[in-house]
Protein backbone atom coordinates (compact mmCIF):
# COMPACT_ATOMS: atom_id res chain seq x y z
CA UNK A 1 0.00 0.00 0.00
CA UNK A 2 1.21 3.39 -0.72
CA UNK A 3 0.71 6.11 1.44
CA UNK A 4 1.07 9.87 -0.32
CA UNK A 5 1.75 12.97 1.84
CA UNK A 6 1.68 10.83 4.59
CA UNK A 7 2.80 13.30 7.36
CA UNK A 8 3.09 11.80 10.80
CA UNK A 9 2.13 8.36 9.66
CA UNK A 10 -0.74 8.30 11.75
CA UNK A 11 -2.53 6.43 8.95
CA UNK A 12 0.35 3.99 8.51
CA UNK A 13 0.07 2.51 11.89
CA UNK A 14 -3.54 1.76 11.53
CA UNK A 15 -2.51 0.36 7.89
CA UNK A 16 0.33 -1.86 9.00
CA UNK A 17 -2.51 -3.81 11.48
CA UNK A 18 -4.57 -4.58 7.81
CA UNK A 19 -2.18 -4.87 5.13
CA UNK A 20 1.32 -7.01 3.91
CA UNK A 21 3.75 -3.67 3.68
CA UNK A 22 3.35 0.24 3.36
CA UNK A 23 5.63 2.93 1.65
CA UNK A 24 4.78 6.40 2.91
CA UNK A 25 6.17 9.68 1.12
CA UNK A 26 6.14 12.88 2.32
CA UNK A 27 7.63 16.76 1.12
CA UNK A 28 8.66 17.23 4.85
CA UNK A 29 11.44 15.78 6.51
CA UNK A 30 10.44 16.75 9.83
CA UNK A 31 7.22 14.98 9.31
CA UNK A 32 8.71 11.58 8.36
CA UNK A 33 11.25 12.06 11.13
CA UNK A 34 7.96 11.72 13.48
CA UNK A 35 6.08 8.65 11.22
CA UNK A 36 9.20 6.73 11.62
CA UNK A 37 9.42 6.99 15.36
CA UNK A 38 5.69 6.30 15.63
CA UNK A 39 5.66 3.13 12.87
CA UNK A 40 8.87 2.07 13.35
CA UNK A 41 11.03 0.16 10.42
CA UNK A 42 7.40 -2.08 9.58
CA UNK A 43 6.87 0.45 6.86
CA UNK A 44 9.31 2.02 4.57
CA UNK A 45 9.17 5.97 4.27
CA UNK A 46 10.76 8.27 1.46
CA UNK A 47 10.95 12.00 1.35
CA UNK A 48 9.58 12.99 -1.86
CA UNK A 49 7.70 16.27 -3.30
CA UNK A 50 4.23 15.37 -5.57
CA UNK A 51 4.89 14.43 -8.48
CA UNK A 52 8.15 13.24 -7.87
CA UNK A 53 7.20 9.97 -6.93
CA UNK A 54 11.03 7.37 -6.83
CA UNK A 55 9.36 4.01 -5.28
CA UNK A 56 10.09 1.30 -7.13
CA UNK A 57 7.18 -0.50 -6.44
CA UNK A 58 3.95 -1.94 -8.02
CA UNK A 59 1.07 -0.83 -5.59
CA UNK A 60 -2.43 -2.59 -4.87
CA UNK A 61 -4.41 0.47 -3.20
CA UNK A 62 -2.83 4.39 -2.86
CA UNK A 63 -4.41 6.50 -0.48
CA UNK A 64 -3.98 9.99 0.43
CA UNK A 65 -5.65 10.92 3.53
CA UNK A 66 -6.79 14.24 6.21
CA UNK A 67 -6.31 17.15 3.65
CA UNK A 68 -2.57 15.83 1.50
CA UNK A 69 -3.86 16.50 -1.91
CA UNK A 70 -5.49 20.33 -1.15
CA UNK A 71 -2.15 21.46 -1.09
CA UNK A 72 -1.33 20.49 -4.64
CA UNK A 73 -1.81 23.04 -7.42
CA UNK A 74 -4.59 22.18 -9.84
CA UNK A 75 -1.09 21.08 -12.43
CA UNK A 76 0.57 19.00 -9.85
CA UNK A 77 -2.39 17.30 -8.90
CA UNK A 78 -3.20 16.02 -12.06
CA UNK A 79 0.98 15.26 -13.03
CA UNK A 80 0.57 13.67 -9.44
CA UNK A 81 -2.45 11.27 -9.66
CA UNK A 82 -0.68 9.96 -12.95
CA UNK A 83 2.28 9.10 -11.71
CA UNK A 84 0.51 7.50 -8.57
CA UNK A 85 -1.38 5.59 -11.52
CA UNK A 86 1.83 4.16 -13.00
CA UNK A 87 2.82 2.48 -9.80
CA UNK A 88 -0.53 0.79 -9.43
CA UNK A 89 -1.76 -2.19 -11.00
CA UNK A 90 -5.09 -2.90 -13.14
CA UNK A 91 -7.29 -3.32 -10.54
CA UNK A 92 -5.91 -1.44 -7.84
CA UNK A 93 -7.50 1.28 -5.17
CA UNK A 94 -7.02 4.89 -5.05
CA UNK A 95 -8.70 6.66 -2.47
CA UNK A 96 -7.88 10.29 -0.93
CA UNK A 97 -10.01 12.87 0.06
CA UNK A 98 -10.30 16.61 -0.94
CA UNK A 99 -12.24 19.62 0.33
CA UNK A 100 -15.35 20.42 -1.37
CA UNK A 101 -17.15 23.55 -2.63
CA UNK A 102 -19.04 23.75 0.51
CA UNK A 103 -15.86 23.52 2.51
CA UNK A 104 -14.73 27.13 0.15
CA UNK A 105 -17.88 28.10 0.88
CA UNK A 106 -17.90 27.79 4.51
CA UNK A 107 -14.63 29.23 4.75
CA UNK A 108 -15.27 32.32 2.52
CA UNK A 109 -18.20 32.94 5.44
CA UNK A 110 -16.13 31.94 8.84
CA UNK A 111 -12.81 33.86 8.06
CA UNK A 112 -11.71 34.63 11.59
CA UNK A 113 -11.82 31.35 13.71
CA UNK A 114 -10.22 31.45 17.30
CA UNK A 115 -11.37 29.23 20.78
CA UNK A 116 -9.58 27.33 23.54
CA UNK A 117 -9.00 23.50 22.88
CA UNK A 118 -6.86 21.36 25.44
CA UNK A 119 -4.62 23.93 26.63
CA UNK A 120 -4.30 26.08 23.63
CA UNK A 121 -5.73 28.83 22.27
CA UNK A 122 -5.75 29.09 18.47
CA UNK A 123 -6.66 31.73 16.13
CA UNK A 124 -7.16 30.34 12.63
CA UNK A 125 -7.46 33.14 9.96
CA UNK A 126 -8.27 31.90 6.68
CA UNK A 127 -8.59 34.34 2.74
CA UNK A 128 -10.47 32.63 -0.40
CA UNK A 129 -10.20 33.46 -3.56
CA UNK A 130 -13.11 32.00 -5.38
CA UNK A 131 -11.88 32.68 -8.82
CA UNK A 132 -8.73 30.56 -8.64
CA UNK A 133 -10.00 28.17 -6.15
CA UNK A 134 -7.47 29.28 -3.24
CA UNK A 135 -7.27 29.50 0.29
CA UNK A 136 -4.33 30.92 2.17
CA UNK A 137 -4.57 30.25 6.03
CA UNK A 138 -2.75 31.62 8.97
CA UNK A 139 -2.69 29.58 12.13
CA UNK A 140 -1.59 30.61 15.51
CA UNK A 141 -1.14 28.55 18.34
CA UNK A 142 -0.40 29.62 21.88
CA UNK A 143 0.06 26.96 24.93
CA UNK A 144 -1.71 28.38 27.91
CA UNK A 145 0.53 26.84 30.77
CA UNK A 146 3.60 27.70 29.35
CA UNK A 147 2.82 30.64 26.85
CA UNK A 148 4.90 28.94 23.86
CA UNK A 149 3.76 30.11 20.18
CA UNK A 150 3.60 29.37 16.91
CA UNK A 151 2.70 29.66 13.76
CA UNK A 152 1.74 28.40 10.25
CA UNK A 153 0.95 29.56 7.02
CA UNK A 154 -0.76 26.82 4.91
CA UNK A 155 -1.78 27.56 0.78
CA UNK A 156 -4.60 24.82 -0.45
CA UNK A 157 -6.80 24.63 -3.27
CA UNK A 158 -10.37 23.37 -4.20
CA UNK A 159 -10.21 21.23 -6.85
CA UNK A 160 -13.59 21.16 -8.73
CA UNK A 161 -15.40 17.80 -8.53
CA UNK A 162 -15.19 17.94 -13.20
CA UNK A 163 -11.66 18.67 -12.73
CA UNK A 164 -11.00 15.55 -10.19
CA UNK A 165 -13.61 13.33 -12.39
CA UNK A 166 -11.17 14.44 -15.67
CA UNK A 167 -8.25 13.71 -13.79
CA UNK A 168 -8.92 10.74 -12.46
CA UNK A 169 -10.13 9.06 -15.90
CA UNK A 170 -7.31 10.17 -17.95
CA UNK A 171 -5.15 8.40 -15.54
CA UNK A 172 -7.10 4.93 -15.77
CA UNK A 173 -9.72 5.14 -13.05
CA UNK A 174 -13.14 4.46 -14.13
CA UNK A 175 -15.06 3.24 -11.31
CA UNK A 176 -15.52 6.58 -8.92
CA UNK A 177 -17.38 6.58 -5.66
CA UNK A 178 -17.46 10.27 -3.93
CA UNK A 179 -18.60 9.70 0.06
CA UNK A 180 -19.03 11.71 3.20
CA UNK A 181 -15.29 11.90 4.87
CA UNK A 182 -14.56 8.16 5.55
CA UNK A 183 -18.16 6.72 5.64
CA UNK A 184 -20.43 5.12 3.37
CA UNK A 185 -22.91 7.87 3.30
CA UNK A 186 -22.53 9.42 -0.37
CA UNK A 187 -21.17 12.82 -0.57
CA UNK A 188 -23.80 15.68 -1.08
CA UNK A 189 -24.02 19.24 -1.13
CA UNK A 190 -23.20 19.87 2.73
CA UNK A 191 -20.34 17.73 2.59
CA UNK A 192 -17.10 19.63 3.68
CA UNK A 193 -14.22 17.14 3.12
CA UNK A 194 -15.22 14.17 0.71
CA UNK A 195 -13.51 11.34 0.40
CA UNK A 196 -13.05 10.09 -3.54
CA UNK A 197 -12.85 5.75 -3.66
CA UNK A 198 -11.37 5.19 -7.23
CA UNK A 199 -10.36 1.85 -9.33
CA UNK A 200 -8.07 2.09 -11.84
CA UNK A 201 -9.77 -0.28 -14.97
CA UNK A 202 -7.38 0.49 -17.21
CA UNK A 203 -3.78 1.73 -18.27
CA UNK A 204 -4.19 5.57 -18.08
CA UNK A 205 -4.52 7.53 -21.58
CA UNK A 206 -2.47 10.96 -20.90
CA UNK A 207 0.49 11.61 -22.23
C1 LIG B 1 -2.37 17.65 6.60
S1 LIG B 1 -0.98 16.67 6.35
C2 LIG B 1 -1.67 15.05 6.04
C3 LIG B 1 -1.13 14.03 7.01
C4 LIG B 1 -1.45 12.56 6.84
N1 LIG B 1 -1.86 12.16 5.52
C5 LIG B 1 -2.46 12.10 7.88
O1 LIG B 1 -3.49 11.54 7.51
O2 LIG B 1 -2.19 12.29 9.06
C6 LIG B 1 -0.47 17.14 4.73
C7 LIG B 1 0.88 16.56 4.36
O3 LIG B 1 1.09 16.77 2.98
C8 LIG B 1 2.47 16.98 2.77
N2 LIG B 1 2.65 17.60 1.46
C9 LIG B 1 2.19 18.81 1.03
N3 LIG B 1 2.55 19.02 -0.26
C10 LIG B 1 3.23 17.90 -0.66
C11 LIG B 1 3.84 17.49 -1.88
N4 LIG B 1 3.84 18.28 -2.98
N5 LIG B 1 4.43 16.29 -1.93
C12 LIG B 1 4.44 15.47 -0.86
N6 LIG B 1 3.90 15.81 0.33
C13 LIG B 1 3.29 17.00 0.43
C14 LIG B 1 2.89 17.85 3.95
O4 LIG B 1 4.27 17.79 4.18
C15 LIG B 1 2.07 17.23 5.08
O5 LIG B 1 2.80 16.25 5.78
Amino acid sequence: MLDVCCGTGLMDAELLKLVYSVVGTDASAAMLTRARARVGPQAQFLLATLPDLPVDETFDAAISTFDGLNYLTPEVFQASVKVISEHLRVGAWLCFDLHTDAMMDFTLKNAQISGEEEGHFFSIRSEVDPEQRTCSTWIAVTTTESGSHFTEHHRQHFHSDAFVREVLNSAGFTEIRIVEEYTDTPANADTLRATWISRKTQIGVTA
